[in-house]
């Protein structure tokens, strides 16, 4: 069998800005998304596939931030390796691959590579992909999600050709209307696709020698740099999804996401998730340090971390309540993620509306508290973003509260 090897772009601090507040105190790819951290789902899907010797991350975080879990993985993932490779600064996403070329190439020397974005939510249909990529045989297959018309000139757009599934064009965000089919942030590449990343950086550097307002650097963008050139020569193919998928950019969409992947957890690891009863509606997650009163009705779409205490008759349901929280009795949460540490003050109302298809400017649909914030007994908090630290003693809708 041939080797395959799997990559995750994980950005850096710089990145992940429309997931503040939360993202203040918890880097974006280890935020806990149905009860994981948001990197363990492209991790652990990556790990089940067959051949794959080595998973590398790469990001520009410091070390320190990415070790508890890299130990963690490898302990629960022995037989791959993990490693985090760590970029001085941001190169881009096609610029850390080509930085860390040889440490991907190295021996066991991979045929195939498959390339994660951390910022998506997907049922990765790494095997489907494999089986087109081994049949058409060019350089990479890109997986495509459809979306809706409306919304496709905020994604990458491809044109693909519906009978061979050749990618025909690559735009990423156009000006206007193309294709409904979008990057869906997942690729699986042969090993010469780092001759085509040394072409396009081999034009970047000629480009920045003829003109001296650019600065050469080692910068490259996958999409526009390197995949826009490859569908020009038709040497990249497409496997559209039709199973669910969300990108992760805002700290509404993780509410989202998280119920995605409760529901994809239901049926592929039920035995994760708290047993179904008449208080417990499903698919939820509990971890098994928080303590739950009995009288508590949670669910469905929820994701309970460490240490969370939830009091008698609390209401919880499409939320996530992170690690050491605590909702004291009659408390209610919809719609919502409260951050480590908080408390909700007895028969308080945390809600909001679900993530909106379309981001409407200076609306907040899902209320976000951040770390350490108290609500006292008997407020109202509606669709609001709560930043760390605040006590609030009165009523609130549709504010930011510094
Ligand atoms: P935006 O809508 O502008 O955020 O663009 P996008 O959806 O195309 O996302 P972007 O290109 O910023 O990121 C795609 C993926 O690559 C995400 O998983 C990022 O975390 C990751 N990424 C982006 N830039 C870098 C980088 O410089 N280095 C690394 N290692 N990863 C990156």
């Amino acid at each position: 069998m041939s080797v395959t090897k799997g990559v995750i772009l994980a950005g850096g601090p710089s990145k992940g800005t429309r997931m503040r507040p939360l993202t203040l105190d918890c880097p974006k790819p280890l935020l806990p998304i149905a009860g994981k951290p948001m990197i363990w789902h492209p991790l652990s899907a990556l790990a089940k596939v067959p051949g794959l010797t080595e998973i590398i991350i790469i990001g520009f975080y410091e070390d320190s931030v990415m070790s508890s879990f890299i130990k963690e993985s490898k302990r629960e993932f022995p037989n791959i390796g993990i490693s985090y490779l760590r970029e001085y600064k941001a190169l881009g996403t096609a610029g850390g691959l080509y930085h860390f070329r040889d440490s991907i190439l190295r021996p066991p020397v991979p045929q195939n590579i498959f390339i994660c974005n951390i910022d998506i939510c997907s049922a990765y249909p790494f095997q489907e992909m494999m089986d087109l990529h081994s049949k058409h045989r060019g350089v990479g297959t890109i997986m495509g999600v459809n979306v809706k018309k409306e919304t496709a000139v905020r994604y990458g757009c491809i044109v693909v050709d519906p009978e061979t599934q050749q990618m025909l064009h690559y735009v990423e965000k156009p000006e206007s209307w193309i294709s409904n089919t979008v990057n869906g942030g997942i690729y699986l590449f042969d090993k010469s696709l780092f001759d085509e990343i040394k072409v396009a950086m081999d034009e970047k550097t000629a480009r920045a020698a003829e003109d001296p307002l650019i600065k050469p650097d080692e910068r490259l963008r996958l999409e526009q740099d390197v995949i826009v050139p490859l569908a020009a020569a038709k040497k990249m193919h497409v496997y559209q999804s039709r199973d669910f998928w969300r990108q992760i950019k805002t700290a509404a969409s993780a509410v989202t996401a998280s119920s995605l992947y409760l529901s994809r957890l239901q049926k592929t690891s039920p035995d994760f998730l708290a047993k179904p009863s008449s208080n417990i509606i499903p698919p939820v997650y509990i971890d098994s340090t928080a303590t739950i009163d009995p009288s508590a009705k949670i669910g469905p779409n929820v994701a309970i971390g460490p240490g969370v205490v939830v009091g008698e008759g609390v209401r919880v349901k499409d939320a996530i309540i992170l690690e050491g929280t605590t909702l004291e009795k009659h408390s209610c949460v919809l719609n919502s993620i409260v951050g480590a540490n908080c408390t909700v003050g007895a028969w308080a109302r945390v809600d909001g509306a679900p993530e909106p298809e379309q981001d409407v400017k200076g609306q907040i649909s899902v209320t976000i508290l951040a770390t350490e914030v108290s609500l006292a007994p008997e407020t109202l908090v509606r669709s609001c973003i709560v930043l760390p630290n605040k006590s609030l003693n009165r009523n609130s809708a549709n504010e930011v509260l510094l």
